[in-house]
């Protein structure tokens, strides 16, 4: 877990902006370059030796993949990202929502879980409806059964907010959901590299999540289904390597879950998502999570000493990342300065419009940790953000 792991992280910046991506440690890198090197071809496809070698790669890290968050591996999709994988579910479910269904998020989502539901519902004349979080950053729960009845079809949300950084009481959402036989998409693109994942245990029928935020390449992610409902989406898009049989007058497809992974597929990324996972679990998750709570606990008490902060929810609430503003001074500007001084955060909504609407700011600096950050990244950050104060004060 040591920053020499991150080549990237040789002292020349303070990264902690882990939320929008993780860094890479030099396995995922060597593994990617080394499958290049000797494994590489396409895979499903040939039978000569490397296209053996390189499928067989492929198709061992959608185990690892399953394994990781108690799947099967019939039930994982490879696809570019999260967002990817979000709107592979929704295009299936536009067409088949019908007028006066309804669609239930959260308020907080990031956009890639907000507008495409937005769009299926715009699009099948469903009703697109959201529930609030409450001051403090949590799930408003009063409000969500206030809006879940027996018209809610779906229900999409984040396991852990890319803004408020609470863990969400997904598994609960699932009951209730299911009480009225709505199917739920977790959304754990935030989460699963800083909270163990368990499929089974949360009950949802769909979970999502990114390869470049759990330290692997950018460019493939995961979509879980549970399989009877993987079987039930809607190919997303055409090509080879989902068919059975392809005619003038018609085409069957593959079954799941080739049947949606059209065209030759992310295979190098995948690989080194695969080496990342492995690197996690080497390292393992639990010595993670409690380095990244010691280092969290640095930060927090260092901008609780700050006049002027206001968090975005309650900051006792939060893990492993945290969203502010300081009174007088806009987060662009402090940005400027913490920007000279090398020390990586990210400013703005954060793709989390409605959610910034709602506490009523327009932006906001995050600043989110990783496996890597330390008690050193804390103090650059914290001096870098009072020489900012100090400026623009
Ligand atoms: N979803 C990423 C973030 O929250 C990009 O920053």
């Amino acid at each position: 877990m040591c920053k020499k792991d991150f080549k990237i992280l040789d002292g020349s910046y303070t990264y902690l902006d882990t939320a929008a991506s993780a860094q890479k440690p030099s396995v995922v890198v060597d593994r990617i370059v080394r499958f290049y090197e000797t494994e590489y071809a396409n895979v499903h496809r040939g039978s000569c030796h490397l296209a053996q070698l390189a499928t067989q790669a492929y198709e061992k890290v959608r185990g690892t993949l399953a394994d990781f968050i108690g799947a099967s591996s019939d039930e994982i999709v490879f696809t570019k990202g999260a967002t990817e994988a979000i709107n592979l579910v929704a295009s299936s479910y536009a067409e088949t929502l019908q007028p006066l269904d309804e669609v239930l998020v959260c308020i907080a989502e990031h956009h890639a879980n907000f507008v495409p539901w937005q769009q299926a519902c715009l699009k099948s004349g469903a009703v697109f409806k959201t529930f609030d979080v409450t001051d403090a950053g949590e799930w408003d729960l009063d409000d969500f059964k206030s809006k879940l009845n027996e018209k809610t079809k779906v229900v999409a949300v984040s396991a852990f907010s890319n803004v408020l950084g609470v863990a969400n009481p997904v598994k609960h959402i699932c009951d209730l959901a299911h009480s009225v036989r709505a199917v739920v998409l977790v959304d754990a693109a935030q989460s699963i590299a800083h909270q163990k994942t368990d499929v089974r245990d949360i009950g949802c029928e769909f979970l999502v999540f990114s390869g470049h935020k759990i330290y692997g390449p950018t460019g493939v992610g995961v979509l879980y289904g549970k399989k009877t409902f993987l079987q039930a989406l809607k190919p997303y898009q055409f090509g080879g390597d989902m068919v059975d049989k392809v005619t003038i007058e018609n085409t069957t497809f593959a079954d799941v879950p080739a049947r949606l992974e059209a065209g030759t597929p992310p295979i190098a990324n995948a690989v080194g998502l695969g080496a990342a996972i492995d690197y996690l679990n080497q390292v393992g998750l639990d010595k993670i999570l409690k380095k990244e709570e010691m280092v969290f606990h640095l930060l927090i008490n260092g901008l609780n000493k700050i006049d002027g902060v206001k968090f975005l929810g309650d900051a006792s609430l939060k893990k492993g990342l945290v969203a502010f503003n300081i009174e007088g001074i806009h987060a662009d500007d402090l940005n400027l300065i913490l920007a000279k001084e090398n020390v990586c955060v990210r400013v703005g909504h954060h793709c989390a419009m409605p959610l910034h609407h709602r506490f009523a700011v327009n932006s906001s600096v995050r600043v989110s940790l990783g496996m890597y950050n330390d008690e050193n990244d804390i103090a650059t950050f914290l001096r870098a953000l009072h020489k900012a104060i100090g400026f623009f004060k």
